[in-house]
């Protein structure tokens, strides 16, 4: 048998500036984690370049690499990636233990501070809700002043007030000078950025700037849709045979 060989990325050509608020769209499998990745740090490109900060990162050792990924680099995650058996504060702390000889947990709680959670610092994740979860996440992502944090589909598994909540909080990490790159499935999250980029079969097949005109017609019609939505569910709901049974017609 032999090895079939994926392209999950294929003749990407991109700069980001310093700065930027990028969103990424695209079917599942167009390659969107694999790009992030690979901008992060994570994993390098079996070919071709990356620079980063004027740096040729794709040429650096694992451990180099590493260095520049815990300095530089924040990650958000769907899952959001908590040990669950500790604090906020001390999830948060854990990236300093790898950058730092020595720190203090006011670096972490600083973090905390920023994204709103100061007064759960004391608490474990099975006693937070999801989205405050996630913002211990980003703390934690934060809590080395990374110049680029990248989220793969951070609210993935939160519903649409808590979306908002955390979408808040990159746009505010955005202002204080943070580069992001938000991965997402929805049109009305990808239109809060600036640059929206789309993926399809491991290429970039747009890349576009968001302005207030573009964003103001895509939450439009994002609305719409949801209303349409909502509006077949309630009449399929109605002519259900279950239904016709409950309401005894
Ligand atoms: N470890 C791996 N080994 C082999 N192929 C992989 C691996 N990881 C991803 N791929 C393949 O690379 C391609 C891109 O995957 P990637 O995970 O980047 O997609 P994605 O856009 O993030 O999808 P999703 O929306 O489902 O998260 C897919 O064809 C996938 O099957
Ligand atoms: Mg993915």
């Amino acid at each position: 048998m032999g090895e079939s060989v994926v392209h999950a990325l294929d003749g990407v050509d991109l700069t980001i500036e310093e700065g930027e608020f990028i969103s990424i769209t695209g079917a599942s499998g167009s390659g969107k984690s694999t790009l992030m990745h690979i901008l992060g740090c994570l994993d390098r490109p079996s070919s071709g370049v990356l620079e980063f900060q004027g740096q040729v990162v794709s040429a650096m050792s694992e451990k180099q690499l590493a260095r520049t990924r815990n300095r530089h680099v924040g990650f958000v995650f769907q899952t959001f990636n908590l040990i669950n058996r500790t604090t906020a504060l001390d999830n948060v702390c854990v990236p300093l233990m790898y950058t730092r000889q020595s720190f203090s947990r006011a670096t972490a709680r600083k973090a905390l501070t920023r994204v709103g959670l100061e007064q759960r610092a004391t608490h474990k994740p099975s006693e937070m809700s999801g989205g405050e979860c996630q913002r211990v996440a980003i703390a934690r992502a934060i809590v080395n002043n990374p110049s680029l944090l990248l989220a793969d589909e951070p609210t993935g598994n939160l519903d649409s007030r808590t979306t908002g909540q955390i979408i808040q909080t990159f746009h505010e990490l955005h202002a204080g000078g943070i580069t992001i790159l938000l991965v997402t499935h929805e049109m009305d999250i990808a239109v809060q950025a600036d640059r929206m980029i789309h993926m399809r079969d491991g290429q970039v097949v747009e890349d576009v700037v968001v302005d207030d005109t573009r964003r103001a017609e895509v939450l439009a019609l994002t609305r719409d849709t949801q209303k349409r939505i909502a509006r077949q569910r309630g009449l399929s709901k109605k002519e259900s045979p279950s239904a016709r049974l409950a309401s005894g017609a």
